[in-house]
């Protein structure tokens, strides 16, 4: 006689790896070991590990595709790796397609899927490093779109009561490369939630973001004047591949600093004693400047401090030439920082989170 069934369907038991390397779980390649690592593949799992016993209460760490992340320690407490999958259409309507993603998927592969269902949106942000999960914490961006542009609205769990939460957009509190998700003062969400769904929107008809200098050129090298979005993706794709490290061959972050937003007359200060420098009028009459230019100004392409160098391409990336540490990278960073400050009396401030 079989035993009866409690309709409950079995739970297996949470992933977790003591003592965890991270160094594969992060783009610079920087080494660092998690006390316990937990992979998370639900929202239910997330949950779990609120409601554990020893976990729940331990600080905790998320990590999406650490690809915006500087490990300069071991990491004490539990990391959440998300590994939460899923991709759907939630609506079609006369303006938009509303898209959802699980966390854990990649970035790049969500852009190429949309795009393959024949929804357009994505493709200025094609070949972004990441999950899905970590586009909304910076506000990824590029080629004249921002990951707000597109937004809809995102699921987490708080870490303290194991609570969902909707978040829509004005609740993310999304700024340049920022978003409510960096910041753990008052309000703040930094280290308190884990991003488990993201829903994004696909405005229809579409219509192509061609402003970007870059994009502007292909367009005259090929004469295509009204690309559609599979050559705009193709076309960001190889800009990309250009001037940015495979962080799969070079341990990288991307732009390892954020483009310093100026006002009016800090800039007119600035072109006069500097002509020549790359800056770019806000809607509000600041400025922004190319902190790649400023970096390459003060003769720090191509250079390195220990194992950690500047990108011979681009100088706003900063890479692992090979076995660098985090200090090291911190070290050069501030060597940059330094040299800029004395030049131009800029501070220019981090990208990625600094662990
Ligand atoms: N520049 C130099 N020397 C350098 C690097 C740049 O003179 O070594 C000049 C370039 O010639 C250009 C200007 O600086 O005139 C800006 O460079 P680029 O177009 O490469 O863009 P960016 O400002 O360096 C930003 C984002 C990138 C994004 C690109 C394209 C930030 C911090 N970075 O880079 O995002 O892909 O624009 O939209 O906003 C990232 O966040 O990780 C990232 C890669």
């Amino acid at each position: 006689m079989s035993t009866p069934s409690t309709g409950a369907p079995p739970t297996r038991p949470l992933n977790v790896q003591a003592r965890a390397s991270l160094r594969d779980y992060n783009t610079f390649g920087l080494p660092a070991v998690a006390a316990t690592l937990v992979r998370v593949a639900s929202e239910a799992e997330v949950k779990r590990v609120v409601d554990h016993p020893e976990y729940g209460r331990a600080p905790k760490l998320v990590l999406g595709g650490g690809s915006n992340l500087v490990l300069t320690r071991d990491v004490p407490g539990v990391v959440l790796k998300v590994e939460i999958p899923g991709r759907r259409l939630v609506a079609e309507t006369a303006d938009a397609w509303i898209v959802e993603f699980g966390a854990g998927e990649n970035w790049h592969e969500a852009v190429a899927w949309t795009l393959a269902q024949g929804w357009p949106g994505l493709e200025n942000l094609a070949l972004i490093p990441g999950l899905v999960g970590a586009a909304p914490v910076q506000n990824i961006g590029a080629y004249g779109v921002e990951l707000e542009d597109r937004f809809e609205s995102l699921d987490a769990v708080d870490l303290v009561t194991g609570r969902s939460v909707t978040l829509d957009a004005a609740a993310c509190r999304f700024g340049y490369r920022d978003s409510v998700f960096k910041h753990d003062g008052f309000g703040g969400l930094a280290g308190k939630s884990v991003i488990t769904r993201v829903r994004l929107r696909l405005p229809r008809p579409w219509q192509p973001v061609l402003g970007y200098l870059d994009l502007e050129r292909r367009m005259v090298e090929t004469g295509n004047h009204a690309p559609d979005a599979k050559t705009v993706f193709d076309w960001v794709c190889a800009i990309r591949r250009a001037k940015l490290p495979d962080p799969a061959a070079i341990g990288n972050a991307g732009s390892f600093f954020k483009n310093p937003v100026v006002t009016p007359e800090q800039c007119r200060d600035i072109i006069g004693r500097d002509p020549e420098i790359v800056h770019y009028t806000m809607p509000d009459g600041s400025c922004k400047l190319a902190a790649g230019w400023l970096i390459d100004a003060c003769g720090w392409k191509g250079k390195s401090v220990g194992r950690a160098g500047v990108y011979e391409k681009q100088a706003l990336v900063l890479v692992n030439r090979g076995g660098a540490s985090g200090a090291e990278v911190v070290t050069l960073a501030r060597a940059i920082q330094e040299s800029v400050y004395g030049r131009f009396g800029i501070r220019l401030e981090p990208e990625p989170v600094i662990v």
